[in-house]
């Protein structure tokens, strides 16, 4: 069972914080499959930590589709984007808890520390895979702290039955997380 507790957009300044780029360097852990002209997806941007370092991997003929549940989280998003020169770069959508509102294909996705959050993970990897382009990646991580390695192991189950296969476990701090490959 998921318990798809959605978290509140104030608490999102408890780890999204100056800190935060020590351990999470967004070049560092997606360099190698985010590059310059590529429509990315960050789903579950929350405060947009991962879109604006995705949105400068991308460069200035690439797009970041941020993807949330909260109008707050967006809004938040949108005016960093703003502070950084990149909200030219950004496509801000606002989801429904069971729905991506998004049907244009993406190069690749990022869904970090959301996945949890939704009502049914399979039906989202299956919306999810649905928007990659056959072999593009989807990296996945959940906060060690809050979910279980078992939880998250569950989750992978519904990712690989949603066409989705494992490519790898990155190491992420604090985190449980796979690179995920399109395969059918
Ligand atoms: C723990 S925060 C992580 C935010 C961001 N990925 C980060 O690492 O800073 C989870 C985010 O996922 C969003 N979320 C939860 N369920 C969602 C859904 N079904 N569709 C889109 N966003 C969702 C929440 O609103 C929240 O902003």
């Amino acid at each position: 069972m998921s318990s798809h507790h959605v978290c509140p957009w104030w608490f999102a300044y408890t780890f999204d914080n100056p800190l935060r780029k020590l351990f999470h360097k967004p070049a560092t852990m997606l360099g190698d499959y985010v590059h310059e002209g590529m429509i990315v997806m960050d789903v579950g941007c929350g405060m947009g930590y991962f879109t604006l370092g995705m949105a400068e991997l991308v460069g200035n003929e690439g797009k970041v589709v941020a993807v949330d549940l909260q109008q707050e989280m967006l809004d938040i998003m949108q005016k960093r984007a703003t502070k950084k020169g990149l909200l030219h770069r950004i496509v801000p959508v606002l989801a429904e808890p069971d729905s991506i509102n998004h049907n244009a294909p993406v190069d690749f996705i990022l869904a970090f520390w959301m996945v949890h959050e939704t009502p049914d993970p399979e039906s989202f990897f299956r919306q999810a895979a649905a928007l990659l382009k056959f072999s593009a990646k989807l990296f996945y991580a959940e906060p060690a702290f809050h979910v279980s390695l078992e939880r998250y192991r569950e989750i992978l189950t519904a990712a690989e039955k949603s066409g989705l296969a494992v490519s790898k476990e990155p190491a992420v701090r604090f985190s449980h997380a796979a690179l995920l490959e399109k395969v059918v």
